[in-house]
């Protein structure tokens, strides 16, 4: 992807300090991590310093918003990180599907070892708990909300609003700690940045829409070409660039202003709105490279 005229994600240094800071601190007050990324682009959507920060404690990754993306993908996904030794379940809070796994697979899998220490010390009482982490937009507070049952407070952390952790009780042997600190994405990875505009997890004046709506195109017509066929009958040809699929969209659409000129800028809101609402269908905007 040709992403010269794009412009940098702001982040601010001193937030990302105190949030390394604030993980440090609170690892020692947990067992282990669930890690929420976006099914859809399940590495563009870490946390650049997950691994680093989170160190040995034993981890959950989860696939989050699964009903949006390719489930063929997502197994190819589950099967990826699996095989690289971090224990993974795909959940979609829409329906709720998966979410019934998370719990099971913190105790039975993530955390076998320390539960067969507890249960021979005679401590298999003692709480399980689990941090949970994620940059913005990933569904954290979904997640966290759908496993307790109940609507906790938004973590957010922005200049001035201070917000201390949150313990969330799920029942008597789980607790969840919700980090009030914004992680950031990938910045140096400009591809991974325009994943996560795509999908709206960052602000999308990083590119102009239209820009942006070319770029989606242009990876559906590779990637998902049926899905362009279905929702605007436009058939992409090979050598077309993602600002002529965007006109063709425009013209199918009818979306034309005065002078008979395609109003590409309503197209691409339609775009992308219609792909983050899923109205393209299923779709994953990044396959695991070397294993599946
Ligand atoms: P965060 O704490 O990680 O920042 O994310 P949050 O839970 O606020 O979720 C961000 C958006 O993603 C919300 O939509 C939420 O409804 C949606 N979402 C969360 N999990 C899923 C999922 O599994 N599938 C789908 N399709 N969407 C999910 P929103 O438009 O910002 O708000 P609203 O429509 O819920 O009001």
């Amino acid at each position: 992807m040709d992403n010269t005229d794009m412009k940098q994600i702001q982040w601010f240094p001193g937030h990302m300090a105190k949030t390394r800071r604030l993980i440090a601190a609170n690892l020692k007050l947990v067992d282990a991590v669930a890690e929420i990324v976006d099914a859809r682009a399940p590495l563009s959507s870490r946390n650049p310093e997950m691994d680093f920060m989170t160190k040995n404690k034993p981890r959950l990754l989860i696939l989050n918003k699964c009903d949006l993306a390719d489930e063929k993908a997502t197994q190819s996904w589950i099967n990826y990180f699996k095989n690289n030794g971090t224990e993974t379940v795909a959940v979609d809070c829409k329906s709720g599907k998966g979410l019934k796994n998370i719990l099971p697979a913190v105790k039975n899998k993530v955390l076998a070892e320390l539960m067969v220490k507890r249960e021979q010390s005679g401590m298999s009482g003692a709480a399980v708990r689990l941090m949970v982490v994620g940059i913005p937009n990933v569904g954290k507070s979904t997640v966290i909300n759908r496993l307790s049952g109940a609507k906790h407070a938004k973590a957010e952390d922005r200049p001035g609003v201070t917000r201390t952790k949150q313990w969330v009780k799920l029942d008597k042997s789980t607790e969840l700690l919700d980090m009030p600190g914004v992680l950031w994405p990938k910045f140096e990875d400009q591809d991974a940045a325009v994943r996560l505009a795509f999908t709206g997890a960052i602000s999308d004046d990083i590119l102009d829409i239209e820009t942006l709506a070319a770029k989606l195109l242009s990876f559906l017509a590779v990637g998902y070409p049926n899905s362009l066929k279905e929702r605007y009958k436009v058939v992409p040809e090979a050598d077309m660039s993602g600002f002529e699929l965007l006109e063709s969209v425009g013209k199918k659409r009818g979306m034309m202003i005065s002078g008979g000129e395609i109003n590409t800028e309503r197209a691409a809101i339609t775009v992308i709105d219609e792909f983050r609402s899923g109205k393209l269908g299923r779709i994953t905007l990044e396959m695991p490279q070397k294993r599946d």
